[in-house]
């Protein structure tokens, strides 16, 4: 089977697709034809060696975490999923392979698709969806309550809009370029482009600020919070845990930093917004296999309206 792999950190170009013996199933997993894969930034800072304290030195490694696909074996423990039954989810992030004609996942791991969602949209979803539910259980938020949205146009951020307005939040939605008429359809209260105004200048008070842009840290974000707050990052790093430990200890306005872990329990909410709640989770562009460098590239370049997807038949 071809799968795509790295003989060492690099970039997009250091990316090569190689014949592989397809993977042998344990009693508990599946193995899966897989049908799409949806590009993550989690790929390229794993590629690019920046997270190499996480990821190691055993080389080659695999890419993307994101997959949607068709069970073709089934291990002998398991009894909850058929062969040819459609499912999604995700690899662990720090050793995402998922871009391969076969991956074998923990049968405990996957959720079936859900019908009359495409492979492409269900492989498009699990990250960023789920991400987006994180966020916004980590910021306490009710209807009426403010928010924040600093990288609202990214993947993340556009399910996280999505959520706040049906759930009756006053959103200020921070992007650029045609990522801020691409966001207009799901009505933020207030657009704000991060290339005009910075969003300190604005004197504007929030009940949660959710940063996906890696450009407002928390020492400078907690200003925009009210006196009981919170501030949730997607972006992980030792210090910042260790800040927003300490500041959580002693202060109202609370800094919260997830590290999104899809399990099955996510998949069927994120099933229940696509197909019940109507969140949108759009494609951008989508590539054929062969040319999965070009759609790493597409996606490194970022601006992009929508999730990257790669169609494996
Ligand atoms: N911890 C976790 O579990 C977890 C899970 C998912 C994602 N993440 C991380 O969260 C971040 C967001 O993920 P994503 O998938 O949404 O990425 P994405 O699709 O690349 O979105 C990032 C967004 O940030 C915007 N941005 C860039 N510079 C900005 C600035 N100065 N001010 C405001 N916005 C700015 C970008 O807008 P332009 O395109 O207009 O520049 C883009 O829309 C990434 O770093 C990702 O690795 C972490």
């Amino acid at each position: 089977m071809k799968k795509v792999i790295y003989q060492h950190y690099g970039s997009v170009s250091d990316l090569e697709i190689v014949e592989v013996a397809i993977p042998e199933v344990q009693p508990d997993e599946l193995l899966i034809k897989v049908k799409a894969v949806s590009i993550n930034p989690i790929d390229w800072k794993r590629l690019e060696g920046q997270l190499k304290m996480m990821t190691g030195s055993n080389f080659p490694k695999g890419i993307a975490i994101d997959f949607a696909g068709v069970i073709e074996k089934i291990g002998t423990d398991v009894s909850n999923f058929q062969e040819a039954d459609a499912v999604f989810g995700a690899l662990d992030a720090m050793k995402g392979e998922a871009l391969a004609e076969y991956i074998v996942v923990k049968a405990q791991t996957v959720c079936k698709k859900p019908v009359g969602v495409s492979f492409e949209t269900a492989a498009a979803s699990v990250t960023a969806v789920v991400t987006a539910l994180y966020l916004m259980n980590k910021c306490r938020v009710q209807c009426g309550d403010h928010l924040l949205i600093n990288g609202a146009a990214g993947s993340v951020g556009m399910a996280v809009l999505q959520m706040a307005v049906s759930k009756g939040l006053k959103v200020t939605a921070i992007a650029s370029g045609d990522g801020l008429a691409f966001i207009q359809r799901w009505k933020p209260e207030v657009l704000l482009d991060y290339k005009k105004h910075n969003i300190l200048d604005q004197k504007a008070i929030y009940n949660a600020v959710v940063e996906l842009s890696g450009n407002l840290p928390f020492s400078k974000g907690k200003a925009l919070l009210a006196r009981q707050a919170v501030f949730a990052s997607t972006l992980p790093n030792p210090i910042d845990m260790l800040k927003a430990f300490l500041n959580n200890l002693f202060s109202k306005k609370k800094f919260h930093i997830i590290r999104a872990n899809p399990t099955p329990q996510h998949l069927n909410q994120v099933s229940e917004w696509l197909t019940q709640k109507g969140l949108e989770v759009p494609i951008a562009k989508q590539f054929f296999f062969a040319d999965f460098k070009e759609a790493y590239q597409f996606a490194r370049k970022g601006q992009t309206t929508g999730k990257v997807v790669i169609s494996i038949t």
